[in-house]
């Protein structure tokens, strides 16, 4: 039975996040600049996100570009960007073909123009689908998210439009970028580094993590498939018992 037929519709998660790691060492590996890498990796989120709706995963949510990748070469940066404003443009028709929704959390204000303009006009072009949603992390991190949600908390109580004894988990939860989304049951990480590197920080309270030593640029939906394999096998217990379940 092939991967794909072992996987048990209810015992799927709903929401699968990934960081996406190792392009700069599979390119380096093969001689080439670490742009080579992230070339390469676009061909794998476009497996992870076909292999995602193949499943009707509900929401993906792929980590594209963390607050601390600014911080590399500038040359790197750019090559990014101009990858992210082409891939969203080149993908949007297979989006709308496979009813795909697109969806953005991070400080998007922080990223150039030209990519701002070519991701709201695909998330708004998109909107109306009600297949899977892609969610892009672009200049995101877990910390920024809770900072920005306790900001606007703050505001809102000085503002009066809610009192501060009424914050409790799901009010706070309706402060962050991912308000309307349901927490990963899964979290993916490739390339074999066992990190969470600032990533939905809030939101994995839960989650069950999978590593895997396959380089980003490698990943297919082989590789995804096994990832929900893995999850379907795994006891979540929620801090109850084996018995109370
Ligand atoms: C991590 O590898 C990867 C990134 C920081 C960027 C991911 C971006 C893409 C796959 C391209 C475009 C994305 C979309 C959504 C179209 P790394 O550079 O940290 O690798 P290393 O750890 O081996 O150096």
């Amino acid at each position: 039975m092939s991967l794909k037929q072992q996987l048990i519709k209810d015992k799927l998660p709903k929401h699968v996040a990934v960081i996406m790691d190792g392009n700069g060492r599979w390119a380096k590996k093969k001689g080439n600049i670490r742009i080579f890498g992230h070339k390469n990796g676009v061909k794998a989120v476009r497996e992870t996100v076909e292999a995602a709706a193949e499943m009707q995963i509900e929401y993906l949510t792929l980590y594209a570009f963390s607050t601390e990748n600014w911080k590399r070469p500038k040359m790197e940066v750019n090559a990014l960007m101009s990858l992210l404003i082409n891939s969203i443009h080149n993908e949007l028709e297979t989006l709308n073909k496979n009813n795909i929704r697109l969806f953005a959390i991070g400080n998007i204000n922080q990223l150039p123009a030209k990519v701002q303009k070519e991701l709201y006009q695909a998330i708004e072009n998109t909107s109306g689908n009600t297949g899977l949603t892609l969610v892009l992390a672009l200049s995101y991190s877990g910390r920024w998210e809770i900072l920005n949600a306790v900001n606007q908390l703050l505001n809102d109580v000085k503002n009066g439009k809610i009192e501060g004894d009424e914050i409790d988990s799901s009010l706070f939860n309706d402060y962050l970028a991912t308000a309307k989304i349901p927490d990963p049951e899964l979290l993916i990480r490739t390339s074999g580094e066992f990190r969470i590197s600032n990533f939905l920080l809030w939101q994995i309270a839960y989650s069950e993590l999978y590593f895997t030593e396959t380089l980003w640029p490698d990943f297919r939906k082989e590789d995804f498939f096994k990832a929900l394999l893995d999850f379907q096998n795994r006891e979540r217990r929620f801090g109850m018992t084996s018995e109370q379940l």
